[in-house]
């Protein structure tokens, strides 16, 4: 393992680089019970039992994509949780930003996919312990597709990389140190209560927010309806046909119809 200094919001803190992790998730969630401070960030190349979300697997092969954890112990309110999740998909999309050219579309998904020209480049898996009815921790685990020229067949027509859809290499510990710049950013945004920033920078960088018919699967059951933007806690409102309209905390966009 390797460790690099690095500063999160301006104060000194520390990545540690993990050649092998079974899922960087779990070891920030390991340190973070130890008492590490906030901004302490994991990063592996390669994933043994990489988590996405709903019980799925994430796709971990060595080297060419970044599997980071960030270590966060905000203030928030529990109900706001799932704002963290916006935090870092906005972060992503900027990163992404910073380092592709304007001819690809970056797009966010409601709500922990980052899209490129359609394709999935980036996912998030935010995991918290509560303390009483206080958030005592939170990890914010992203996986960012760099550098892969291939995928399994079972995710080539969904996933991508940046470098398949550019053309162009990236450096992961620069990538990394930019996102991690980002996710503070924001972060900070959070906790200082400006969550309506961020709500408003989630509508200017994501499609999928306000008028489009979707449909939603809630774990089982699914919805379809025009979206009508999100809550004041993230959480998405969908009207249906009947002009009922659904807020929906936690669910995944599965079709879209246009
Ligand atoms: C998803 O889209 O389902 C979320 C994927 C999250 C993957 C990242 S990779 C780094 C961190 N460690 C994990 O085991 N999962 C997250």
């Amino acid at each position: 393992m390797r460790t690099q200094k690095y500063s999160f919001n301006s104060l000194e803190n520390e990545i540690l680089w993990f050649p092998t992790l079974a899922s960087t998730n779990d070891t920030a969630k390991e340190l973070a019970e130890t008492g590490r401070n906030e901004g302490t960030c994991t990063i592996a190349d390669e994933q043994t039992r990489g988590r996405g979300r709903q019980g799925r697997t994430w796709h971990s092969p060595p080297g060419a994509a970044l599997y980071l954890s960030l270590l966060l112990r905000p203030t928030l309110h529990p109900e706001k949780l799932q704002l963290l999740t916006v935090v870092g998909a906005i972060a992503a999309a900027e990163t992404a930003n910073d380092f592709v050219d304007n001819d690809s579309i970056l797009d966010i998904k409601w709500p922990n996919d980052l899209l490129i020209n359609g394709k999935k480049v980036c996912g998030i898996l935010v995991e918290s312990a509560f303390e009483g009815n206080r958030i005592k921790y939170v990890v914010v685990g992203i996986g960012f597709n760099l550098n892969q020229t291939s995928f399994p067949d079972d995710l080539s027509d969904s996933a991508t990389s940046l470098r398949l859809q550019t053309g162009s290499e990236y450096d992961r510990e620069e990538f990394a140190l930019r996102l991690l710049s980002n996710l503070g950013r924001w972060y900070l945004e959070l906790q200082q209560g400006k969550s309506e920033e961020v709500i408003n920078k989630l509508g200017e960088l994501s499609s999928f927010i306000v008028d489009k018919t979707v449909t939603v699967d809630l774990g089982g059951q699914q919805i379809t309806g025009v979206t009508r933007g999100v809550t004041e806690t993230g959480s998405l409102r969908i009207r249906q046909d009947s002009g009922e309209v659904i807020v929906v905390n936690s669910g995944e966009i599965v079709k879209l119809r246009s």
